[in-house]
């Protein structure tokens, strides 16, 4: 199939409408078939519970083109069971997890001709998502759903080279203890957006949240999860229940210990001792790993020995081995990739 004329290496993060999109509806307690459209608008009623009450969910993953011309995507499986828990605590009737990785993999076939080509640096981003549709006026879930996927070519992470980060620990809470932190529903979003925007303002690039309850662990940002190595070598990441399960930070553990024979620790991480640390990274499905370079608490800045220039060498082994992973140019773990061509 021939690509699309699209300057690969300038594209931004941006919605690039393509020619399909997945859509599925749910009626009467049952998932119709659903379908490709090329229709990209949705009606729904002014009173629908997605535009009410917010009961909307979604998943974020990326199609690529490996050094063989593969088209892949990674770990949807996973996407599956993060979207079926997201619904199950909204809710919202699951999607069932093949037919959400059927979907990704009829979605991202139908726009092959957009799916950026092996060494661009570009990559195809899939959006599933599924919204409360039919009106509801008194606080209750909506009774009819719908489940689409869309996808949209996105352009390399680290254009111009690698930028470490300056982040600042947020006044702001991201998720409340027993609340909607693991999952990935709109709501967690909306009320991020005050303290993303505030910290731009500030001139940071990123929040670091830490436990509402306490305030003296770290959390994740707004968008990724912390990964953090010691000055010996051992990859550590905060463990809690408020936090999204990363799917890029739970395959990062794996790449550390089964292909670097790096300790690897998943527990609390206290904010006092961050300052220990020799590399701290954020990780997640847009960037696979960004690096920060100074975290400000107050005031008060903690610069890593990484620097400002840099990946911090773990750090960096663990991005070339995942996006080599990624990029079929490193042997896979079973089923870590979905071939679609
Ligand atoms: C709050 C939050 N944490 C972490 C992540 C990283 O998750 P993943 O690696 O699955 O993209 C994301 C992005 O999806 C996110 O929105």
């Amino acid at each position: 199939m021939e690509k699309k004329h699209i300057d690969w290496a300038n594209l931004g993060f941006g919605y690039i409408p393509t020619e399909k999109r997945f859509v599925a509806n749910y009626k009467n307690g049952a998932w119709e078939d659903g379908q490709l459209t090329s229709d990209a608008t949705v009606t729904i009623t002014e009173c629908a519970g997605v535009l009410q009450y917010a009961q909307t969910c979604f998943e974020g993953m990326k199609a690529y083109t490996t050094q063989d011309g593969r088209i892949v995507t990674f770990r949807p499986d996973l996407n599956a069971a993060r979207m079926e828990a997201s619904c199950k605590r909204l809710e919202m009737p699951v999607f069932p997890q093949e037919r959400f990785v059927d979907a990704v993999v009829r979605t991202v076939e139908a726009n092959e001709a957009y799916v950026p080509p092996y060494g661009s640096g570009a990559t195809l981003y899939i959006r599933p998502y599924m919204f409360g549709s039919d009106a509801v006026i008194g606080v209750k879930p909506a009774n009819e759903y719908q489940f689409r996927v869309f996808v949209t070519p996105v352009g390399p992470y680290f254009k111009g080279g690698v930028k470490p980060l300056t982040i600042r620990v947020c006044d702001f809470d991201r998720a409340a203890p027993h609340g909607t932190g693991h999952i990935k529903a709109g709501l967690n979003y909306a009320m991020s957006l005050y303290a993303i925007m505030d910290a731009h303002r500030q001139g940071f690039d990123e929040n670091m949240y830490l436990d509402a309850a306490t305030r003296t662990y770290v959390e994740e940002t707004g968008g990724a999860n912390f990964l953090f190595i010691t000055k010996d070598n051992k990859v550590v990441t905060p463990k809690s229940d408020s936090i999204l399960p990363s799917i890029t930070r739970r395959s990062l553990l794996t790449v550390a210990r089964d292909y670097l024979g790096l300790p690897v620790e998943e527990r609390p991480v206290a904010f006092s001792e961050v300052a220990d640390f020799a590399e701290c990274g954020l990780c997640g499905t847009a960037a696979v790993i960004s690096p920060v370079g100074k975290i400000v608490d107050h005031g008060k800045e903690i610069c890593l020995p990484s620097g400002m220039n840099e990946m911090g060498p773990v750090t960096k082994k663990l991005y070339d081995t995942l996006t080599g992973i990624q990029m079929g140019r490193i042997e896979a773990p079973e089923g870590w990739l979905r071939v679609i061509r």
